[in-house]
């Protein structure tokens, strides 16, 4: 067999894109390899959300280039996020690319390595479908792969929010649903194959359903029929926007067991003028009526954000602003980045008021608190038994005599812990008395194995 090398940056699309051009490329005769050296194909599936991430293909790109000197039968693909911004600008730029090709051409990735290898000329593909249903259809599985104890589902593709300072509206298109029959389809095959938790994936999850989806099925409907998949134990989504989050969703959070009390809600800023000029739709005041109509519906339940610093136009008090939110909602954790003016975007055309020096000094002080808030949330859990869901050996036990265990709660807090006695295998939930914290890791020692416990209230003393 012939073998590929696939590189994946940017976010968890980008991840079931490359999962799923390994297992098409898989069937046409080409292996993943981990060694770069040895691959006939390599396909980098990039990311152009911020501009330091743009930085870091361009010099890796730059590092393929004397492979391809040396064999020049070696086919070179773009794919991903950048690929779809830049198109033929890549191939002037790096002539030795072989291929760019966007993210809806995913599906027709073997065609794209065919028609490359027959001719030297770079193809270029980043259409839009924009008639075209969006459905995954289902392949046969790699032989021997395991499926993730916690596996994604995409169930939305692409986005029409336009946040004035983001690139993926024009990087993944226009939003298009999948039928709920096929998530269905695939998220119990998942579980068949060994899946427990389900986390359904998207740029915006909760506008599921809201265009051309025949039969047509809210979000939260979608919610009630996947936890109902016998088998599944956590039901969890990424990304949800303030703005698409009915009331019925917000229920959900009560009536579903399996649905996790964890929710990941990007607010980007804690002033009202900085969200408009966002182009958020929505102002501080509704983000936190969210949060508490979500506290009274689920008490325990924790949220994490997305947060911007140095947006065109804020000032020291919009960013306090910022700060006193995350204090008052108090995240559990935090995605925190420096503004990044990107190309098509308006927010770029629009004047950088702070200094680089003034982000980055932003950038820490969000950086310190949230530190402190994840620290003052975990110290609640010392003494307290979590269920955890097992998903891996952790790196520390690789070199050790008694394994050591990564897992997730329900919270979703990483954490870790000893089998002196072996009975831990991935997929086990597990009963972990927490003893400790490091920033955003929790550890302690297994109490209790194999239990089967899908109630939320998870956390005893
Ligand atoms: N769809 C999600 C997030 C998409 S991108 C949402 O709307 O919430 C993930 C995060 O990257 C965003 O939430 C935002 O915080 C950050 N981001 C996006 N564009 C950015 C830019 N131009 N500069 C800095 N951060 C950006
Ligand atoms: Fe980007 Fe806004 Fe869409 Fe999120 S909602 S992907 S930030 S445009
Ligand atoms: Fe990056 Fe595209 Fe995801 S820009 S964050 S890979 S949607």
């Amino acid at each position: 067999m012939k073998q590929v090398f696939l590189e994946t940056h940017g976010c968890q699309m980008n991840v079931a894109d490359t999962d799923r051009m390994e297992a098409l490329l898989f069937h046409s005769g080409y292996l993943r390899t981990d060694a770069v050296e040895n691959a006939d194909l390599i396909i980098v599936n990039t990311c152009s959300i911020r501009e330091k991430a743009v930085h870091k293909i361009y010099s890796l790109f730059g590092t393929y280039r004397p492979m391809k000197e040396r064999n020049p039968d070696l086919i070179l693909g773009l794919t991903g996020c950048l690929a779809q911004q830049e198109g033929e600008n890549l191939v002037k730029r790096a002539p030795h690319i072989n291929f760019v090709m966007g993210p809806d051409g995913v599906d027709r990735v073997v065609e794209i390595v065919q028609a490359a290898s027959t001719s030297n000329e770079p193809r270029i593909w980043i259409e839009f479908d924009k008639h075209k249903e969006y459905s995954i259809p289902e392949i046969a599985p790699l032989p021997g792969q395991a499926v993730s104890p916690s596996a994604f589902v995409n169930i939305i593709k692409g986005c029409d929010k336009f946040c004035s300072f983001c690139v993926v509206p024009y990087t993944r298109g226009r939003e298009k649903s999948r039928t709920a029959d096929e998530i269905c389809a695939e998220a119990r095959q998942l579980i068949d194959r060994g899946a427990r938790e389900i986390i359904l994936l998207g740029q915006n999850v909760n506008a599921y359903g809201k265009r051309d989806l025949d039969p047509p099925v809210a979000f939260h409907e979608l919610l009630y029929r996947v936890a109902e998949i016998p088998g599944l134990e956590r039901l969890r989504f990424t990304t949800s926007h303030p703005r698409d989050f009915t009331p019925e969703t917000v229920a959900a959070f009560g009536d579903l067991d399996v649905l996790v009390n964890h929710l990941h809600l990007p607010v980007q800023s804690g002033s009202d003028r900085v969200l408009e000029e966002m182009r958020r739709g929505h102002g501080v005041d509704e983000y936190l009526g969210l949060i508490q109509a979500l506290k009274d519906t689920a008490p325990d339940i924790e949220f994490s954000t997305d947060i911007i610093v140095g947006f065109p136009s804020e000032t020291e008090r919009d960013f306090e602003m910022t700060l006193e939110l995350m204090e008052k909602v108090g995240f559990s954790n935090s995605y925190m980045f420096q503004y990044s003016a990107r190309p098509n975007t308006p927010a770029a055309d629009w004047p950088d008021t702070s200094s680089e020096e003034e982000k980055k000094r932003r950038l820490q002080r969000t950086i310190d608190l949230q530190n402190r808030l994840t620290q003052e949330q975990g110290q609640r859990y010392l003494g307290k038994n979590v269920e955890v869901l097992v998903e891996g050996l952790s790196r520390r036990s690789e070199n050790e005599g008694t394994p050591r265990w990564r897992g997730r709660t329900p919270h979703y807090w990483s954490i870790q812990f000893d089998d002196p006695e072996l009975k831990v295998q991935p997929g086990d939930l597990v009963t972990v008395q927490v003893e400790g914290q490091r920033g955003q890791s929790l550890f302690g020692s297994m109490m209790d194995c194999h239990e089967k416990n899908s109630r939320k209230n998870s956390v005893t003393a």
